[in-house]
């Protein structure tokens, strides 16, 4: 059995509107889990929602709902905003589903069993909108909270705390021995500052159930419910062993209850990339990896982390209404043009700005103008000069082909997804500059040139379905319709087929539409 490449986003809190921050995201982690699969590698992509916690609860009792409905509804939103983006997900988590629980309950059971938990009393200045305790290191200069935080009260109350004492030396250790856990090396950086410079602080995992209900029953002390962030991270966890990966289960044996974990023949954990924002790291990069420690369960092999988006060059915000509403930018220009924009404009990390006009620059100059009218002059010729009917092979444009696909390749297998992109679109500029420098119409206009004709049509034929399969990962769709202009079978979704000479001569091609209509505004 083998492990699959396991790739997961964060789960999105419920309550809120999913903007372009989300969607960039998952696009983000769906062009690697689609490099993966057309590189020959068995993927598993999760992605899901973050039901609960006080914000929920809040949110819920403001429109009169049981968390549980409301948490329904904004599920089925969410998994209709997936849908729309295009993304390949394998599974959906929801944190209030049974087999997510189990898992989460089992842990907890192992950490009580080892003595890695314990009840304290706590007081405390508590942001009820940040769901988190505070110290006077977060305090303003003039001793104020930030508005940010929201109300900021002192609360005093017995909690579940899990120990951090003998975890902070293993983990600056394992990060400096394995540079690729944490990406960007901004990031890693960040993250090793930070822990060799605080001490860890024991981590409160459990919720008076008398104040916030709406969370995990801490299974040894009813009174308690779990930590929304503690439940949130053991999503990525919960659902291999809800797939049936033994060798996950075998870790919490003992500790759930019989019956609610299958054994399996799936096999997802570690996980391979965790791809997160830059507001999230300290979660996935501290707490996740001594979270899974304690448990006895192996670390994943990455966090990887994007930088944030603004609209206008301010913070996007409901409230504002500064937003980009991303399934508006599907409806009016496609998912690959969105897809197309984020993934060139950002290199993973930056932070980035969405401009109206940005946006459409791009679309016009690079997606009709450069691939899409490449696209659509190669088949436009090849239909007017021969009829539809592939010529010859010929190895015109073959070994730029060659060299784009083996270099691409190899950022892909990185994850360097900006860089891949411009190493592809580099045989886009290539083949239109060989259309000018080859002048095909002036080839037609001499008999004599009729077999340099074939060899120049043939050369641009082939290399848009070379593009079609390079593309696919980011552009899945624009690949499926070069594939379907090219009347060819199959899907271009295997990058072995990006060998040169797949267009057979002989073969009819199909219709020709364009690929990024102009619009007028
Ligand atoms: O943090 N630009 O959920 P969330 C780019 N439930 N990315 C952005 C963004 C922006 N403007 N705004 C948000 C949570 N994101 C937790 C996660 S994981 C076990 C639990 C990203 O809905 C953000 O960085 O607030 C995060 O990775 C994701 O959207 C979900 O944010
Ligand atoms: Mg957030």
């Amino acid at each position: 059995m083998n492990k699959r490449f396991f790739i997961t986003t964060a789960i999105d809190y419920v309550n809120g509107q999913p903007h372009l921050g989300h969607a960039y995201e998952k696009i983000l982690a769906d062009v690697i889990a689609r490099a993966r699969r057309s590189l020959g590698q068995e993927v598993f992509f999760l992605t899901g929602v973050d039901e609960h916690g006080q914000k929920v609860q809040q949110a819920a009792q403001a429109r009169g709902l049981s968390p549980q409905a409301y948490c329904d509804e904004l599920a089925a939103e969410w998994r209709a905003f997936v849908k729309k983006l295009g993304i390949s997900n394998d599974d959906f988590v929801r944190t209030t589903e049974r087999r997510h629980q189990a898992v989460v309950q089992a842990v907890l059971n192992k950490l009580y069993a080892q003595g890695d938990l314990y009840k304290a009393p706590y007081r405390g200045w508590y942001s009820w909108k940040e769901e988190t305790f505070l110290t006077d290191k977060d305090r303003e200069p003039d001793g104020s909270w930030h508005p940010r935080w929201g109300e900021v009260r002192e609360l005093v109350e017995d909690n579940w705390y899990f120990r951090m004492a003998g975890h902070q030396s293993w983990l600056i250790e394992y990060i400096e021995a394995h540079p690729e856990f944490v990406r960007p090396e901004t990031r890693r950086n960040e993250v090793l500052g930070f822990l060799k410079t605080r001490e860890l602080e024991d981590l409160c995992i459990s919720r008076p159930a008398a104040r916030l209900s709406w969370g995990i029953p801490i299974p040894f002390d009813p009174d308690y419910v779990c930590y929304v962030w503690f439940d949130a991270l053991m999503n990525y966890f919960s659902i291999p062993v809800a797939h049936g990966d033994r060798d996950a289960a075998a870790a919490l044996k003992g500790f759930y209850e019989p019956g609610s974990v299958r054994d399996g023949e799936m096999k997802l954990w570690p996980a391979d990339v965790h791809v997160i924002g830059k507001d999230i790291v300290r979660f996935h990069a501290i707490y996740w990896p001594i979270m899974l420690r304690a448990a006895g369960v192996p670390l994943p092999a990455q966090v990887l982390v994007h930088g944030w988006w603004q609209k206008d060059g301010a913070p996007m915000s409901k409230t504002t209404g500064n937003v980009v509403d991303p399934v508006a930018v599907i409806e009016a220009w496609g998912a690959d043009a969105l897809r197309y924009y984020v993934l060139r404009e950002l290199d993973v990390g930056a932070d980035g700005n969405w401009t109206d006009a940005g946006f459409k620059a791009r679309y016009t100059a690079e997606l009709a103008n450069e691939l899409g009218n490449l696209v659509n002059r190669s088949l436009s010729m090849l239909r007017r000069y021969r009829g539809g009917v592939v010529p010859a092979r010929s190895e015109e444009l073959a070994a730029e082909a060659r060299q784009v696909s083996r270099e691409s390749r190899e950022l892909l297998e990185q994850n360097q997804l900006q860089p891949a992109l411009l190493k592809i679109w580099s045989l886009v500029t290539r083949a239109n500059q060989f259309v000018d420098q080859t002048a095909p119409f002036k080839l037609a206009k001499d008999p004599a040139q009729a077999q340099r004709l074939d060899a120049v049509l043939y050369g641009l034929a082939e290399t848009c379905r070379v593009l079609a399969v390079l593309l696919w990962p980011f552009l899945p769709e624009t690949a499926t319709k070069i594939y379907a202009q090219l009347a060819l079978e199959g899907s271009p979704n295997r990058f072995a087929a990006a060998d040169w000479g797949g267009l057979p001569p002989g073969h009819r091609i199909g219709e020709i539409t364009p690929l990024f209509p102009r619009k007028d505004d």
